[in-house]
């Protein structure tokens, strides 16, 4: 099942009297070439984002501040995410459709990219998506 290779990525953290600091690297930390951050916020509550899926794009997405929840699902199985820690960071591989609701005021979502924004590589269709799966809805 694809959505057995979405997983949670834990960061480094360097804990500080002044402040934590997380950082990742690619290729290290983030098991893609990055080409792309973007980040959702000012996010009114009972909002939700996403509502897709992509053909090949990899991303990272972590709840830099607050927190969300992210619904993955691969068309056989759904599986949702609480995220809610800075150092923590959620793999959605290609072909995955995602939901992201539940935006805590004032919460931020970064999302680092294996690719340029290409609208081209997006599934916004549910039922179109699963027919590129070889799934009969
Ligand atoms: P979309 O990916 O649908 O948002 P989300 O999935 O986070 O809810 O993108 C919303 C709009 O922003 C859409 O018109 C495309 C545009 N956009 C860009 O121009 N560049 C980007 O990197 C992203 C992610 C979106």
């Amino acid at each position: 099942m694809e959505i057995n290779r979405c997983r949670i990525i834990d960061l480094p953290k360097i804990t500080d009297a002044r402040g934590n600091l997380t950082f990742a690297e690619g290729g290290r930390h983030v098991p893609f070439d990055l080409r792309r951050v973007y980040y959702l916020y000012d996010v009114p509550g009972g909002a939700e984002r996403g509502g897709h899926a992509h053909r090949a794009l990899h991303q990272l997405i972590i709840a830099v501040s607050g927190s969300f929840d992210v619904l993955l699902d691969d068309g056989h199985e759904k599986r949702t995410f609480h995220l809610n820690r800075p150092y923590a960071g959620l793999y959605v591989c290609p072909m995955i459709w995602r939901e992201l609701n539940n935006f805590s005021s004032g919460s931020v979502c970064l999302v680092l990219a294996s690719n340029v924004y290409d609208e081209a590589d997006y599934f916004r269709d549910y039922t179109e998506f699963l027919e590129a799966k070889g799934i009969q809805s």
